[in-house]
């Protein structure tokens, strides 16, 4: 946020006194509270949600009640009820209100969406997509996102396959429209330490140090989706994938050619052809579209990564906010939060049945 002009940083809240002291110092806030309602209190004009899921709901609300612009993290909360009601409340009071789905933000994944707009890619005849972690492989592995109570009822999903999802649709402009889902827990149990430890130093556990407890939410899922325009694909996403630390990969065939673009390679976007030689764009303004490159902060051949998609969007967000206009959000909003929850239960709900399930 420091990145971008005229914003201050006014103060951070968190669970206690002394992490919230500790982030203020190492930071450089002046105030800090563990108090969120004193947070409210102050002369602020909006608010970064940055907790666990479970805690976006209440305090989004509770920001908005108080007059303040909402940047909430990704999934926007834990059900459909709750995002719908954050929905209407934000556009009633016509507050800015963003979802932090920042992949968006990369330049070659705007690159792709113009191209698409401009019909460059011709129909699309299928999308395939996946995103892959590593830092849930081992059993000893432990961290809220396992709760449900604190990360909702479904974990690879909810987490990593919302990006996915909203990427999908945000790119190709189709609208998932039914989903077949079979999601797996690899770990039926998992070793919670009983003591604070770091998350990569769980082979120094003795048994005394952890309790076995059960997992119900997925580590692994493979859905099968249909799009608005009758055509088909597939997504895959796993925290359980060795090797793989972060790498959300989308491939989208289309009838003039095919994309295929990955995180952890953000700055090359390949262009397959039948007729000619297949094509690499290199993230360089100078080759790029031009609506994509107010999004491009630094010359070719210099590489941007996932800190500047956030600074990216929290610049759209910020400039709708001091403009006051937000009739034409170009950011993710709580809409785009409460559409994730749709297809994320929708997901929930097709593999309890192992059936098809219509996206309503
Ligand atoms: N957009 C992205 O790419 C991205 C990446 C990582 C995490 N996230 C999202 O960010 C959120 C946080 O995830 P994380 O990995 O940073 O978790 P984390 O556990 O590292 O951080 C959560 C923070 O919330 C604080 N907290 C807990 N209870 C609180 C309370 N009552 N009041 C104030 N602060 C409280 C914790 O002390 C901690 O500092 C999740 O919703 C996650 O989905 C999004």
């Amino acid at each position: 946020m420091r990145r971008i002009p005229y914003i201050e940083v006014v103060a951070i809240s968190d669970k206690d006194e002394l992490s919230a002291q500790t982030k203020a110092q190492h930071l450089g806030i002046e105030q800090y509270t563990a108090n969120f309602d004193r947070l409210l209190d102050m002369d602020i004009d909006s608010v970064h949600i940055c907790t666990p899921n479970n805690l976006h709901f209440a305090m989004a609300k509770k920001a908005l009640e108080a007059g303040k612009h909402v940047i909430c993290e990704k999934p926007l909360a834990i059900t459909i009820d709750e995002a719908r009601e954050l929905v209407m409340l934000a556009e009633a009071k016509k507050l800015v209100n963003a979802v932090h789905f920042n992949i968006r933000y990369y330049p070659l994944v705007r690159q792709m969406k113009i191209m698409r707009e401009k019909g460059e890619l011709g129909e699309i005849y299928s999308i395939i997509g996946s995103y892959l972690q590593d830092w849930l492989f081992y059993d000893t592995d432990y961290n809220w996102r396992l709760e449900p109570g604190q990360s909702g009822q479904s974990r690879a999903i909810a987490d990593i396959g919302s990006h996915l999802l909203d990427l999908l649709e945000y790119i190709s402009g189709q609208e998932i429209v039914a989903v077949m889902a079979d999601l797996n827990t690899v770990h039926k149990t998992r070793k919670k330490p009983l003591k604070p430890i770091d998350t990569y130093s769980g082979m120094l556990l003795k048994p005394e140090d952890f309790v076995e407890v059960g997992i119900s939410t997925e580590d692994h899922a493979n859905v099968l989706l249909r799009f608005g325009n009758g055509n088909r694909g597939a997504i895959t996403v796993s925290q359980v994938a060795a090797g793989r630390k972060n790498r959300l990969s989308i491939e989208i065939a289309g009838s003039k050619q095919s994309f295929a673009w990955n995180s952890e390679q953000p700055n090359e976007l390949w262009l397959g052809k039948r007729d000619a030689p297949n094509g690499l764009l290199l993230r360089d303004p100078s080759l790029m579209h031009e609506a994509c490159r107010p999004l491009v902060a630094f010359p070719g051949g210099h590489n941007e990564g996932f800190p500047d998609t956030s600074r990216q969007l929290f610049g759209e967000v910020y400039a709708a906010i001091w403009s006051g206009d937000q009739s034409l959000p170009a950011y993710p909003t709580f809409r785009d939060g409460l559409r994730e929850l749709i297809l994320c239960e929708s997901i929930i709900e097709s593999n309890k049945k192992q059936d098809w399930v219509s996206i309503t």
